[in-house]
């Protein structure tokens, strides 16, 4: 009989060591672990989340080819920031600026940035929106104290975040029930000359549709007639700026409208990139206050840069360059009329079911399902969500829309590339099943509901 080895010994052995240890959680841990035992350990800790296939929660890409992969894991170790080094990097990053300027019809040479996502696009094009009214504010000698922003409240939280850190007075426009998204009308009442910018939203986050962005503009471009107001309109695009274009070109929405001067969009959502990848595009390189622009010397060149980060891989960037060669525009509309096929297949399924009725289906929307229970049930629709991660893993939200439509329910299937047709009729059966199944309890048990998550984009 050979003696019973030691922790130790077995792990050096053997390796695994950590099927009887606890994960390291709390004090820097004095040693190390072999690199197997490590990468077995963070993989195994990941095996209890979400699983991204079945990730309708999200507008975020959970697939890319493996050629795209193989660009992004041989370049992790290239820091995007360091032009000096890496000057193909950012020439890429131009590139990739330029045809998104050319997508939404900027009028000529324009300038813009690539960023970590839209949240930090639209902090860095409102902050340029706050410096441009500054600029013309103290150029009639008038007070720069009192900035505001004028936005829906279908707006996504960033907006607010913005306000709230950059000293800037909110003026939200509430939505009411049935009504989701902001029109000219909702605008007009709180724009004065205090006013930095209205924001619109192509491309909602609770119902994927998009405010009246052709009236917003006509409302500006008279207030600039009549009042001499000059008030800019950016354009949240985070999701919708890679679904109009090829769904709906001829809706006008970007630079063919004279009052938009900004445009952020979110290369990690319809741009088909993983996280980590934003854009903001300006109609003219004047739209960006050059006090926002720092020149510094760095590694021996000057660089300008306009970012609120400074190192960060340029693996993203790289792929984004990747789809947009790869797919072009022929491409990525037949991916997002693909998408859209098989939203408006699921959407189909659910009315057909009986249980719910959909949102807003027969207007220009993302490829996403919105949908809500018809009639009065004993359960409602964030026990449906509920059991349907029970039941098969899927996330699907409910959430209550902001307000003042705060009591209202909805649920939303995002359909991305993953879901194919097979699977969105699987997904509607798992759906009438979880309906069936709630139908005789009654409802999800008050123990579950306490689990529940209530946000739109878990
Ligand atoms: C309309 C809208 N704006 C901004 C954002 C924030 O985008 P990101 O996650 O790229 O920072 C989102 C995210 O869902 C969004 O839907």
């Amino acid at each position: 009989m050979s003696k019973p080895l030691s922790t130790e010994q077995a792990a050096i052995l053997y390796g695994t060591r950590f099927l009887t240890d606890d994960a390291p959680d709390g004090p820097f841990p004095a040693d190390g672990m072999s690199a197997l035992d490590a990468m077995r350990m963070v993989d195994e800790e990941l095996v209890l989340e979400g699983d991204p296939w079945r990730n309708l929660a999200t507008f975020v890409t959970t697939w890319m080819e493996p050629e795209a992969q193989r660009i992004i894991a041989e370049n992790l170790h290239r820091n995007f920031i360091d032009h000096a080094e890496y000057p193909i990097s950012a020439e890429i990053e131009q590139r990739c600026i330029r045809m998104l300027a050319d997508l939404y019809h900027a009028p000529g040479e324009t300038t813009g940035a690539r960023t970590q996502g839209s949240s930090e696009a639209i902090m860095l094009g409102a902050l340029s929106l706050k410096w441009k009214w500054k600029e013309r504010r103290e150029a009639e000698s008038k007070p720069t104290d009192k900035p505001n922003l004028v936005f829906g409240g279908d707006v996504h939280v960033v907006w607010e975040k913005f306000c709230r850190y950059f000293d800037v007075e909110p003026r939200i426009v509430r939505l009411q029930d049935g009504k989701y998204v902001i029109g000219p009308e909702d605008v007009e009442p709180h724009v004065d000359e205090n006013t930095i910018g209205v924001a619109a939203v192509l491309g909602t986050t609770f119902t994927g549709h998009a405010d009246d962005i052709v009236g917003i503009n006509k409302l500006l471009v008279d207030l600039k007639g009549d009042r001499g107001l000059d008030v800019p309109l950016h354009i949240d695009a985070a999701s919708g700026g890679f679904v109009w274009p090829f769904l709906y070109p001829d809706s006008e929405w970007d630079f063919r409208l004279e009052q938009v001067r900004s445009i952020n969009v979110s290369g990690h959502k319809f741009g088909l990139v993983y996280p980590g990848i934003g854009w903001l595009v300006f109609r003219e390189k004047s739209d960006l206050a050059e006090d926002l622009v720092f020149y510094e010397n760095y590694l021996g060149k000057t660089d300008a840069t306009f970012t609120l980060n400074f190192s960060t891989g340029a693996s993203m960037v790289l792929a984004q360059y990747y789809n947009f060669i790869r797919l072009g525009h022929a491409g990525y509309e037949l991916i997002m009329k693909t998408m859209q096929s098989n939203s408006r297949a699921l959407a189909a399924r659910l009315e057909e079911n009986g249980n719910f009725k959909l949102i807003g289906a027969d207007r220009e929307q993302l490829p996403l399902v919105a949908f809500q229970l018809a009639g009065e049930k004993d359960y409602d629709e964030f026990d449906v969500s509920w059991q349907l991660s029970a039941e098969r893993g899927w996330m699907v939200p409910a959430y209550t829309m902001p307000p003042d439509a705060q009591d209202v329910k909805v649920m939303r299937a995002l359909v991305k590339e993953t879901l194919s047709r097979a699977q969105v009729d699987r997904l509607a059966d798992d759906i009438d099943t979880a309906c069936e199944m709630l139908e005789k309890k009654g409802g999800a048990h008050p123990a579950e509901r306490k689990k529940m998550k209530r946000s739109p984009g878990y």
